[in-house]
């Protein structure tokens, strides 16, 4: 059976995930309003995820932080020219070049149910191969006006389910989504 794969992503309200130059310091601001102890559902998706695919630009963004998020989630890089992992990651991110049918592939091979897809390219290249089952998108309330776009050009249209629709009073609006897996009618 193909591993499952999730998207759980935060958007400006005009669908951006970055400024064009990949910072995220909207995000941060925003998140710096959000009580103590809500983490707007984050926990108990990690909590089910086997491996955290990202994009390049995504695993370069982490670096900067001030600590590596992820602890010991097994992490799979995208990257076709390869990048640089840090001695102390070298343990859990390995760095691929595969297509994302092909690694999706190897990863249920290898037992890994559940993937979390990360990053704008990355996930559009997912979304393109109809590989993407389930998505948390969490609206925050601010216009960037330009930046790096979640969504991208489709051969065709996809169809989703609202599975559940959250608004938290600090602002942010979280909704899930099941990306149906029949493709919609090719457009005329
Ligand atoms: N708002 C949020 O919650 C959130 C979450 C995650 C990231 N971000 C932001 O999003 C930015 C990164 O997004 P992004 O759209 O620039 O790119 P991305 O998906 O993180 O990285 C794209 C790069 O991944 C590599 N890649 C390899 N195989 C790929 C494939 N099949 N599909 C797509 N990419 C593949 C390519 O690198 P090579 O050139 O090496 O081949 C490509 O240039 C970061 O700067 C971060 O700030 C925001």
């Amino acid at each position: 059976m193909r591993a499952k794969c999730s998207v759980f992503i935060a958007t400006s309200l005009d669908g951006y995930i970055s400024r064009p130059d990949g910072s995220i310091d909207w995000l941060n601001e925003a998140n710096a309003s959000v009580p103590e102890g809500e983490d707007c559902g984050y926990g108990a998706f990690i909590r089910t995820v086997d491996v955290l695919v990202m994009g390049r630009n995504t695993f370069e963004l982490a670096l900067t932080f001030d600590a590596w998020p992820y602890e010991s989630l097994q992490v799979v890089v995208l990257s076709s020219h390869g990048v640089a992992v840090p001695e102390g990651l070298a343990q859990t991110v390995s760095v691929s070049s595969e297509s994302p049918a092909q690694l999706v592939a190897r990863l249920a091979a290898l037992g890994r149910k559940h993937l979390y897809v990360d990053g704008g390219k990355t996930i559009q290249s997912f979304l393109a191969d109809d590989l993407v089952d389930e998505m948390t998108i969490t609206l925050i309330p601010v216009l960037l006006g330009a930046g790096r776009p979640l969504f991208g050009p489709l051969q065709a249209d996809k169809r989703l389910s609202l599975l559940a629709s959250r608004a938290f009073e600090f602002g942010f609006v979280q909704n899930r989504y099941r990306v149906e897996a029949k493709p919609a009618e090719p457009r005329r």
